[in-house]
């Protein structure tokens, strides 16, 4: 969860003043993620200490203290190798406060400090054992055992380096993160590692890089760590040693600055290449040389990790002319959703190739059932498509919230055929449940926005949906991209099913139409801004509708949740007089989507149980259609389309009602309060 961002200039002279200003830069970039408090550690001007700021509240809070804190002229001379730590935290242990903001440190002479993402589920036990050991603890976080902790093995085995540290360290916890870590007793150094967590390293240097991979080292397994005491029982307790090594060919460069961040957002201003660590690795910097270590050596390691060259670009991280993410996200809907299709669908030939799992089909077809897994958004982009994928495949399908998909021990076969749905390919509840199928045979296809993530590496194929960085904590343009990307898939299972081919064509013409179509329902948005006014008072809104609009209810209800802070609920108009009805009168707010498709009469049904309550609904309809629209003075009109991609025109006008209205209401549009970007603990 949340943000690292370190910084390492070797050889490359900066001020003080300058490397704060570059982690703060930093943390700017990760602030989308969400996040409750800050705080960076850097060199104090002798090189002697470490000095910390931390910040409960925004990066800008922090910014403005490091401005106070650090205005002397001897933060302004330059140094020629310097690293410095920063952190964005969402607290999961403690109470979000200066006290428990990250870096962590080791003791009071800030021997280690430590910037920690996730969740160490040991930490009690750690605690326990350096209690005995003397450690007094001065936050309520889990982290801090991991600094005192590296103090802890240091005072025991001086001869260790900075890297044998920290990975005894690690031997020792359990659970997902990402650390960085600074030391006193090692200038210049920094130790960075990762376990489920997401972590890279950027590499910057004057001239090209001389490789295209750091290879990955072991050790021999030959030193075995001495013994350390329990004082309870005075037996030895042995730590495992981990296999470090001597000799290595790592990345040397004469001068080089390396930044490790949570994502390629906050490097990529200055560097596109990077690596992207793996679990379990543990890369470190020392004399400006970048290695990276393996804990354990296994069959399928590769022998190195390639450096990649990043695609983005820094506009694409940049809100432009937009006042938030989130609405340029919006807006961006019409290119982001060719880009899902491009290289993917030709329209003159009706042909589709899903690259990435095409070579899987014949397997994809033999198989017993569908599962599509997901959490929030990429759940409700399942619910959408799960009835074309029905049509299509003829196969059952099972569309699974992942964090209930693992409580119940859902039973999994070797001939099922599972999805992970997830915009940044990370998020935790997802991912466990991916393991849980890949340990049980399944086939593993990953739905994903961002290549390299976890969910990409860990399943077998997969579609990267190619919407471009969401930086929006609430998904829009993911949620409308994988949609599609799920539809495609079915296009692509049914491409022999002669009996399919005139549905198929239907829905291949409406896919070549759909960028226009976006185009035209954004036009809405004043009309959503002054639907906005009469609502954003209001304490409830209830969205009704089904079929293939349920699923536009159900994220509709959710943007309006997380961005407004507003009661909302999707309904299934089927379910009205089953319960739901007793909520309507003449003052509750209640959206209704009422298209001309297989479900049309029931939906006026149920629009007509709603008006003779009283209720006087806003309704989303089909362009011209009068005899729905009598049904009320508030409506907004999108184009028509294939039944089975209404819920990409509907969701739209959801997007931009909650948007307008978080507005009104003065909510943070872009990081809603207690939620993160990717969730990245259970
Ligand atoms: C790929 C290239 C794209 C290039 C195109 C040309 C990448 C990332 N994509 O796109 O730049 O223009 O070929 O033919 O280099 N995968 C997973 N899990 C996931 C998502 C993807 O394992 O969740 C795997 C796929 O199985 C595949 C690879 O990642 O092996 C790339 O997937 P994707 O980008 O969807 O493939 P293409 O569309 O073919
Ligand atoms: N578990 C740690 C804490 O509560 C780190 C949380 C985070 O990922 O920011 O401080
Ligand atoms: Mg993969």
């Amino acid at each position: 969860m949340c943000g690292i961002f370190a910084y390492l200039n070797y050889l490359t002279p900066k001020s003080r003043l300058e490397v704060l200003d570059l982690l703060v830069t930093g943390l700017k970039r990760l602030e989308y993620r969400g996040y409750d408090s800050t705080g960076v550690a850097i060199d104090s001007p002798d090189s002697k200490n470490i000095v910390m700021v931390k910040r409960t509240g925004k990066v800008k809070v922090l910014e403005d203290a490091i401005l106070e804190h650090f205005s002397g002229g001897e933060y302004s001379e330059p140094v020629m190798t310097h690293i410095g730590i920063a952190h964005t935290r969402w607290a999961t242990h403690g109470v979000p406060c200066e006290r428990n903001s990250h870096p962590h440190r080791s003791d009071e002479g800030n021997g280690f400090v430590v910037v920690h993402n996730g969740i160490i589920t040991n930490y009690n036990d750690v605690k326990t054992f350096l209690a005995k050991r003397g450690y007094e603890f001065e936050s309520d976080t889990d982290t801090e055992v991991f600094a005192k902790l590296v103090h802890h093995l240091w005072k025991t085995h001086p001869t260790y380096s900075f890297r044998e540290l920290v990975e005894q360290a690690i031997l020792q916890v359990e659970g997902a993160f990402a650390i960085a870590v600074k030391s006193k007793h090692f200038p210049g150094e920094c130790v960075a590692s990762r376990r489920s967590s997401p972590l890279l390293v950027g590499i910057k240097t004057k001239t090209r890089l001389a490789t295209d991979h750091i290879p990955i080292l072991y050790g021999k397994d030959d030193k075995k760590l001495t013994s350390d005491q329990d004082p309870d029982s005075g037996k030895p307790q042995v730590l495992p040693r981990s296999d470090s090594t001597s000799e290595f060919m790592p990345l040397e460069e004469k001068e080089v600055e390396y930044f490790f961040a949570s994502d390629a957002s906050a490097v990529i201003e200055h560097t596109n290449r990077v690596i992207y660590l793996e679990d379990d690795d543990v890369a470190a910097v020392r004399d400006g040389t970048l290695s990276i270590h393996r804990l354990k050596k296994s069959l399928d390691d590769p022998h190195a990790r390639e450096i990649t060259t990043l695609k983005m670009e820094i506009q694409q991280i940049m809100k432009g002319n937009y006042d938030y993410f989130m609405q340029k996200e919006i807006f961006e809907q019409p290119d982001s959703v060719v880009n899902t299709m491009r290289g993917r669908v030709r329209f003159d030939g009706n042909a589709i190739v899903l690259g990435g799992i095409k070579d899987y089909i014949p397997e994809i077809k033999r198989c017993r059932r569908l599962m599509l897994i997901g959490c929030g958004t990429s759940y409700h982009s399942a619910v959408a498509t799960r009835q074309l994928l029905e049509e299509l495949t003829e196969l059952p399908v099972m569309v699974e919230l992942a964090s209930d998909f693992l409580d119940r021990n859902t039973p999994i076969f070797r001939d099922d055929v599972c999805f992970f749905i997830s915009q940044s390919g990370e998020t935790a509840d997802t991912l466990m449940a991916l393991r849980y199928c890949k340990q049980r045979g399944a086939l593993i296809v990953g739905i994903t926005n961002t290549v390299g993530s976890s969910i990409c590496r860990e399943s077998h194929c997969g579609v990267h949906i190619n919407a471009g960085p969401e930086i929006g904590v609430a998904s829009t343009k993911a949620y409308t991209s994988q949609f599609i990307s799920l539809v495609m898939f079915a296009l692509v299972m049914s491409e022999d099913r002669l009996s399919l081919q005139q549905r198929r064509l239907e829905i291949l013409q409406a896919l070549s139409n759909l960028a226009d179509q976006i185009r035209e329902v954004l036009k809405l948005d004043s009309k959503v801004q002054e639907l906005a006014k009469d609502l954003y008072q209001h304490k409830s809104l209830l969205i009704m509708g089904r079929g293939y609009n349920f699923a536009t209810c159900l994220e509709g209800a959710l943007k309006v949740k997380e961005l407004t802070y507003m009661h909302s609920e999707g309904i299934m108009a089927g379910e009205l007089k089953h319960g739901p009805l007793a909520l309507v009168d003449g003052s509750m707010p209640v959206l209704m989507i009422v298209l001309r498709d297989p479900v049309y009469v029931k939906c006026m049904n149920a629009l007509q149980q709603v008006t003779s309550r009283k209720g006087c609904p806003v309704i989303i309809c089909e362009e011209g259609d009068e005899e729905t629209k009598a049904f009320s003075s508030r409506h907004l009109e999108i184009p028509r389309t294939v039944d089975c991609l209404q819920g990409i025109l509907t969701v739209i006008p959801m997007q931009l009602l909650s948007y307008h209205i978080a507005v009104l209401r003065g909510c943070d549009v872009d990081c809603p309060r207690n939620l993160a970007k990717s969730v990245t603990v259970e």
